[in-house]
């Protein structure tokens, strides 16, 4: 076995685990218009896996989540079904609370920012921040839709790019050629609600008076206490050198009609939604401490002695380590102790993508039949202290939970429980206890801790399997089959299990932050009482016999990951649902109006087209196929991270190494098909001659030149 087998040390992160904490943990609040997926789910297992190892060493902790609902989304997508943004809000949060429940996720409270605690809170740091002169008003001119009558946020406009000409690009920047600019610089720019030409418009304003002096001196104070390096990094580029002014005030309100809370003396004006969702965090926290009779304020005040954590992901640093510190300070609270961010997940290498079914929601995890721990430890054996992107590869997602949880942990208490019920009661040998195999998993055991609470949890569960394979290879040496064959090795068998339940036991508690339930379980089988880290020292014994071994985890069939990328997959476009909530208003788009028409036989909408996924592809690479006189192998480039392999029926008009280099149009949404040769992840368009006689009578498609792998053709 090796102790943390990186010899990286071990960062701080919080104070030392010791003497009773009192801490606050919180993971970002998810918008209440969309479904979880398994993008979120890294971050809610990486604060439950923290919070639970340190519930365990007995700390007061509390865990509180909330569903983020207000802003212009969630109330345009509230219009589209027909509801109101109520009505809305109670179904999705109870959606979520049932996909965080399903993946053991141990929120002490789940609650709403659309909650009169919210209000009541949001009110009074507001008017502190204007009794401390950091908030101005200010008029601005903004897009405004005209037949909506609504200010238009950036994401529902859209228009020609004002720099390459790139049609349908979102108000603030252009993902064909990355520019950023103000939404009324689009050429032709219409409103996503309504279709309206927006125009401009101006309005009162309320600001966040970042700039002022007072602002920059305390953050440049607080960032030194960041435990991230990169989050330290990052906030040092935006507070620019001392003296630079780099910090811009912030616009906090919003216009009528808005989903949110008015603003007290401002009628007709709202709280911006990130204002009052990370206040949400405190409201649900007030929520709780009600409840339960805490002392909410001694929590929140200046000077407190208990902690305060929020996990997030690295695209909201910004709001975590300016705005909400900046906030809290100045209205007179506590500020955060710390602030943990996380990266991006990519599913086979890319960003999760509805067509090709990486899209993953927790509810098809469930519905497949997917144990949801088997994500949590493979997340978890991935997560590090760092922003560092975790990939879930499928393949190595089977493998890795087959081989360490299935084959090498579990196998040890199926090996050892069969003989110690058989031919010794169920009864441990109270003198095996003592093991230096015992000896050592005890001493590894704290470290397994404080890599958890250091957010090391690859190194916590490479340490841990190291060790089940020490613990393999002692009962590998050991035989207790050969020894159950002659009674006079009675002691000896009883010795061998003994030490292989215990160390089963031990390997347990190291991975009960990350499988809770698979812990319970264990738990059960052997008798004892909930594990805590205390209890490392606290063998089993012949006192308590074990109860009959039940399985306890199945492998991984990949019938099943196969069934749930299949649940997930869409043959829509990507983008077209990744709109914000996109034309809204169905009963005013002229758009879906014209659509709702029958189209003639044979022709299909615009719709209909719209869901075929034509790609600049980038021929990489192109092989004759062995054994096959039609196909050509091609790896097309499509901007994505990993490459396409297609096989093309196009061997007699081309020869392999003049493709090479060349572009061409693929349909990138096609289901992949496995043919005889491998598996075909797409299809280039060609032209066909009617006379199949012509020479060549194939011409595959080539873009004008300028055009890049992965752009869309529409
Ligand atoms: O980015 C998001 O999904 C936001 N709903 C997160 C809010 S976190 C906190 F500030 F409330
Ligand atoms: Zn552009």
């Amino acid at each position: 076995m090796s102790a943390p087998t990186s010899s990286t040390p071990v960062p701080a992160a919080a104070p030392a685990t010791s003497g009773h904490r009192r801490i606050l943990v919180t993971s970002a609040l998810p918008y209440a218009n969309g479904q979880i997926h398994i993008g979120h789910m890294v971050e809610y297992i990486q604060t439950d896996i923290w919070v639970r190892s340190l519930r365990m060493h007995g700390h007061e902790v509390y865990y509180v989540g909330a569903d983020d609902t207000h802003g212009t989304p969630i109330m345009l997508r509230a219009e589209q079904e027909g509801i109101t943004p109520k009505q809305l809000i109670e179904r999705v949060g109870k959606e979520h609370k049932r996909d965080f429940d399903s993946f053991g996720i141990s929120f002490d409270n789940y609650y709403s920012t659309d909650a009169e605690e919210n209000r009541v809170l949001c009110e009074s740091i507001y008017g502190s921040l204007k009794a401390a002169g950091l908030i101005e008003a200010r008029d601005i001119e903004q897009a405004y839709d005209p037949v909506k009558e609504m200010f238009l946020p950036d994401r529902f406009i859209k228009g020609e790019c004002p720099k390459c000409g790139a049609k349908d690009q979102y108000g603030d920047n252009c993902e064909v050629c990355g520019s950023t600019y103000q939404p009324l610089d689009l050429i032709n720019p219409y409103s996503v609600v309504s279709g309206a030409t927006p125009v401009r418009k101006t309005s009162t304003h309320y600001f966040f008076r970042l700039s002022d002096p007072r602002c920059e001196d305390f953050l440049r104070g607080w960032v030194s206490g960041l435990a991230q390096p990169e989050a330290t990094n990052k906030m040092r580029e935006w507070l620019g050198d001392k003296g630079d002014a780099k910090l811009a005030d912030w616009d906090i309100s919003r216009d009528s009609p808005y989903f949110g809370f008015e603003i007290p003396g401002a009628p007709g004006k709202y709280f911006y939604v990130w204002v009052d969702a990370p206040v949400g965090y405190y409201a649900s926290f007030k929520n709780l401490a009600d409840a339960r009779g805490l002392d909410f304020e001694e929590w929140i005040r200046p000077g407190s002695k208990t902690e305060q954590y929020h996990f997030i992901g690295k695209d909201i640093l910004y709001f975590h380590t300016l705005f909400w510190p900046a906030m809290l300070e100045f209205s007179g609270h506590r500020t955060p102790t710390n602030v943990f961010a996380h990266g991006f997940l990519t599913v086979d290498g890319a960003k999760m993508s509805k067509s090709r079914g990486t899209f993953i929601t927790a509810k098809s995890v469930i519905d497949t039949g997917i144990n949801p721990e088997w994500l949590r430890y493979y997340y978890a054996a991935k997560l590090n202290h760092t922003m560092e992107d975790i990939d879930l590869n499928l393949e190595d997602f089977q493998a890795r939970v087959n081989s360490d949880l299935v084959g090498k942990y579990v196998n040890i208490a199926s090996r050892a429980a069969g003989f110690l019920i058989k031919r010794f009661e169920g009864r441990v040998q109270d003198s095996a206890m003592n093991h230096p195999l015992l000896l050592q998993l005890r001493a590894a055991i704290a470290q397994i801790a404080a890599l958890y609470e250091s957010r090391e949890y690859g190194r916590a569960l490479r340490t841990t399997m190291d060790l089940a394979d020490t613990v393999n290879a002692f009962v590998d040496t050991a035989k207790p089959w050969d020894q159950a064959k002659d009674e006079t090795n009675a002691a000896a068998l009883h010795e061998t299990c003994s030490v292989s339940l215990e160390a089963f036991r031990l390997l347990s508690l190291a991975l009960k932050p990350v499988l809770p339930l698979l812990a319970e379980s264990v738990e059960g089988f052997l008798g004892i009482a909930p594990l805590v880290w205390a209890d490392v020292s606290a063998p089993l014994s012949s006192s308590q016999p074990i109860n009959a071994y039940k399985h306890l985890m199945t492998r991984v069939d990949p019938k099943q990951i196969e069934a749930l990328v299949a649940a997930n997959r869409e043959s829509v476009a990507p983008g077209q649902t990744a709109a914000p909530a996109a034309a809204a208003s169905a009963s005013t788009s002229k758009k879906a109006a014209k659509a709702k028409e029958p189209e003639a036989e044979g022709v299909i909408s615009i719709d209909d087209f719209a869901k075929i996924d034509l790609r600049i592809a980038k021929i990489v690479n192109c092989t004759a196929v062995e054994g096959s006189d039609k196909l050509l192998q091609l790896t097309l480039d499509v901007g994505e991270e990993k490459t396409r392999n297609v096989f093309s029926g196009i061997k007699s008009a081309y020869q392999p190494q003049d493709l090479i280099g060349k572009f061409t149009v693929m349909v990138a949404n096609l289901a992949p098909r496995k043919m005889k040769f491998g598996l075909s992840e797409g299809m280039v368009l060609a032209a066909s001659s009617e006379d199949e006689k012509a020479e060549p009578g194939l011409y595959i498609l080539e873009p004008h030149s300028g055009a890049k792998p992965g752009m869309r053709v529409k």
